[in-house]
């Protein structure tokens, strides 16, 4: 069995290809190269199987090289997670159009272009699993994070949609909206301050009283891409300490 994890260099996506790495076979794929392949170099320190690439998943020929290289190392893809992504955090009459664009093309284009560049030869062996990485912001109003949630609640509605068209071939697609999860995401665009103190509201506020940890979300997307979820398609799946509840 072999897997594609993106953004898999770090936080949510470092923590699954570990997961994952312990039943299958990983393809570690990140912008940041270096990072991959100490991640794969990780898996494999664990007695698995991984190979590191680089990839922009906004970018249709890099995405169609991360395949091509995943094919060539571990044959056909059984699994995709397509979870990377980044923040910018501004107030919505202070969006830039390039803050815009690159959050759309990162979230909304990349889950895009990885979902259709594995979709065809998964219907042709009549099997696959997908899980897409949406958040809990998906469908929460939340301030200073218009773009972020727009792109979020798109991923959401395209996951529904591949799920309508592919789960009759053989196919689930899923999505999962974590809560707040300790990663560099998190810290990112904030003073140390402001981390320290974001940590501590959430931590309070949640109903089971911490912040999540990569592994929290591994276990859901382990989950989703195993046969334990025969009968789960379409859904958005919330590994978010309760914070939300709909
Ligand atoms: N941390 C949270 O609280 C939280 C909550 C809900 C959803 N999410 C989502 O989870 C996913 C993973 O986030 P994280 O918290 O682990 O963050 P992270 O910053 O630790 O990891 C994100 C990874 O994505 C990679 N990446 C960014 N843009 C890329 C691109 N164009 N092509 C390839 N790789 C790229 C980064 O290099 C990084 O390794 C993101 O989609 C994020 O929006 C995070």
């Amino acid at each position: 069995m072999h897997v594609i994890i993106t953004g898999a260099a770090s936080g949510i996506g470092r923590g699954s290809a570990l997961r994952l790495g312990r039943r299958m076979k990983v393809v570690v794929a990140d912008r940041d190269l270096a990072g991959a392949r100490r991640v794969a170099g990780e898996i494999e320190a664990a007695g698995g199987q991984a190979l590191g690439v680089e990839v922009d998943v906004s970018n249709r020929a890099s995405v169609g090289d991360m395949v091509a290289n995943a094919r060539k190392a571990f044959g056909p893809v059984d699994a995709l997670f397509a979870n990377a992504g980044i923040n910018r955090r501004n107030p919505i009459d202070q969006i830039s159009e390039s803050d815009w664009d690159l959050m759309m093309n990162t979230h909304v284009k990349g889950v895009f272009l990885c979902c259709q560049s594995v979709l065809g030869e998964m219907v042709e062996r009549g099997k696959g699993a997908i899980v897409n990485t949406s958040s809990d912001f998906a469908i929460m109003g939340v301030a200073g994070n218009a773009a972020y949630t727009s792109a979020k609640t798109a991923i959401y509605s395209l996951t529904k949609a591949i799920a309508t068209e592919f789960t009759p071939k053989g196919i689930r697609v899923n999505a999962i909206g974590p809560g707040p999860i300790d990663t560099p995401l998190l810290a990112s665009g904030r003073s140390a301050e402001q981390h320290v103190a974001l940590r501590q509201k959430f931590s309070a506020a949640l109903p089971l009283g911490r912040m999540g940890r990569p592994e929290d979300v591994a276990m859901t997307v382990d989950f989703l891409l195993s046969d334990r979820a025969s009968y789960i398609s379409g859904q958005l799946v919330h590994p978010n300490g309760g914070q939300l509840m709909w």
